[in-house]
Order: structure tokens, then sequence, then C-alpha cells
């Protein structure tokens, strides 16, 4: 069980000691500045946690000495492998210390778990984090993109192709097959976690061939993970893509992290995708 310590005069708790409500607000307050705005609800922490295997008893909050709140930084829990998110410090307590002693203390959980690769993602451009990761002696392992692409109606028709709808479970089973250095987000585990995953198949007359596979939310389509098994992959990607987007006309997608080198990419980009913003995936081994 983790108990409270101190890291250079920062009191780190463990999250577990909070209620969800407390978390989300210390949360919400360590970002009212950041580069990308990203709120949290109660309801949305609780959905983030589930999806990503965060464990609140090795997460940590940090206090200065009279219990006034400095920050928060969260850890997911894997096999052999752990990954940082949610840190931040409150802006007015910025420089004094609490960010390293969170992730000095996100770290000798890891070590005490015996945890052999620790993960993170930082946006690009966000200097301060960066810094405070390469001080710690993260390395950058990637660079990953961030998609957007609008609901355009009903004005897409697919090509002709032989394709075949999946279901969940061999959805599941392709991305399971896959599952190598994905980013936490597009783990396995992530989309085993998550509702309503399916995927479509295609296969043409030249050949080629290859799979999607997404999480449909209410109205957008997210998590993606693509691969064209023969042929040109820019072409498989978007073939699969006029698919799926004729299906969910309506619906915006989202694209979180996808590898900058990924062959699927220039498919995404023909079929109208754009980048909103990229993150540096940094590794400690
Ligand atoms: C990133 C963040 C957590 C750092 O917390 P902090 O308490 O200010 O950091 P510390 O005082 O512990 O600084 C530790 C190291 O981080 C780096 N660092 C922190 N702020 C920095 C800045 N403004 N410029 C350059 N380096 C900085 C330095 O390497 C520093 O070591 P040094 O003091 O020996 O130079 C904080 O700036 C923050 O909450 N930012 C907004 C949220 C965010 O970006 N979260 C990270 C998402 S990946």
């Amino acid at each position: 069980m983790s108990l409270t310590t101190i890291i250079s005069g920062v009191k780190l708790i463990p999250a577990s000691h909070m209620s969800l409500d407390e978390l989300t607000a210390i949360y919400n307050q360590t970002r009212v500045d950041y580069i990308v705005p990203m709120p949290m609800t109660k309801a949305r922490l609780e959905e983030y946690i589930h999806t990503y295997d965060v464990n609140l008893t090795h997460s940590l909050v940090a206090t200065d000495q009279n219990g006034a709140l400095l920050g928060v930084a969260m850890l997911g829990i894997r096999e052999k492998r752990a990954w940082i998110t949610r840190l931040g410090v409150v802006p007015t307590s910025r420089r004094h210390g609490a960010g390293e002693a969170l992730m000095t203390g996100l770290l000798e959980n890891s070590t005490r778990l015996e945890i052999p690769l620790v993960m993170l993602e930082v946006i690009k451009n966000n200097l301060s984090a960066h810094q405070l990761f390469l001080k710690l002696g993260f390395r950058e392992n990637n660079e990953l993109l961030i998609l957007r692409r609008p609901p355009t109606g009903n004005s897409l028709m697919p090509v002709a192709m032989e394709w075949k709808r999946l279901d969940r479970i061999e959805s599941l089973d392709l991305v399971r097959q896959e599952d190598g250095a994905q980013p936490w987000t597009n783990q396995y585990e992530s989309f085993q976690n998550v509702e309503d995953v399916s995927g479509l198949r295609l296969t043409s007359s030249d050949r080629s061939s290859g799979w999607l596979v997404y999480q449909r939310r209410k109205f957008t389509l997210t998590r993606f993970a693509c691969k064209a098994e023969c042929g040109a992959p820019a072409d498989v990607t978007y073939s699969l893509l006029l698919h799926l987007h004729h299906m969910h006309s309506n619906l915006d997608a989202q694209i979180e992290n996808i590898s900058k080198n990924d062959p699927c990419l220039p498919g995404f980009y023909k079929m109208g995708y754009i980048e909103s913003f990229r993150r540096i995936e940094m590794w400690k081994r």
C-alpha cells in the first residue's frame, strides 16, 4: 500500500485518499492556463481512470506542509509498463519543486512495483513539462498527431470493394495481434476497456486489403487502429475511411495519437482529416 511521503519538502499523498470530486477539482485548478483546454468533470475523470487503468493508490496529490493543495499526477499500470498522466501544478505554486516531486514519487512507485518501462506524452512546445521529463531521464520515442474531421453529410461514395463489418470480438482480436509499442491510449487494453468498439475489413479485386477498428461514441468516431495488410497503405486507408464515413456521415471523427510515421496517415489526410496538435511520446526504461 502506498503511504504519504515527503520529497523536497512537498507532501505526497496517495490519490486514493481523495474523492473523485476532489481530484477533479485539483486537476482543473492545475490546468486553468493549459495550452489545449481539457476541463474535466467527475464523470469524465471516472471514465478516464477506467479506460486507461489509472491506479489511484499509486497516483499522487501534492500539498505543502500546511495541507494546501499544490498539484496532482496519475499513474496508469498495465503488464510491465506504466503511464504518467494528468500531471499538473497549480499556477501560483509552480517552479518550487512540486512538479518534480510528483514525478519522482510516481517513478519511485513504479520502481517499487518492478515496472521496467514508464511512458508519457507531452504536447509539443510545452517546454516546462518537456524539460522536466528530460531532467528525470525520459527520452523521446515518437511524435504523435491528433487529427479531427468534421461530418460532411452524405456525400461520399465508397469504391467497389468487398467489405465486411467486424464485431467487437473480431475487432479486439485484430488490435491485440498488432499490439506492440502503441501509445497508451491506443493499446489493446484501452480498446478492451471501452464500449462500442467495432471495425471494417476490406478486400479489393486488385488484392489490396486492410482493416480499421474504431470506437463509436454518441457524436464521434474515435480511437482508431488501422492496418493495410496488402497494397498501398494510403489507398487502403482511404478506401476504409470512405466506407466508414459513408456509414456514419453525421459523426465527427477524432484521432488521438497516430504516429507521424504511420503508413496509414496519408490516407487520413486524403479523407480530409486536419491536424489539431502534436504530442511527443517519451519513455524511461
Ligand atoms: C510542468 C509542470 C507540472 C512543472 O511543475 P513545477 O512544479 O513548476 O516544476 P518544478 O518546479 O518541479 O521544476 C522541475 C524542473 O522542470 C523544468 N521546468 C519547470 N518549469 C519550467 C519552465 N517554466 N521552463 C523551463 N523548465 C521548467 C525544469 O527542468 C525544472 O528543473 P530546474 O528547477 O532544475 O530548472 C507545471 O509547469 C504545470 O503544471 N504545467 C501545466 C500542466 C502541464 O503542462 N502538465 C504536464 C502535461 S504533460
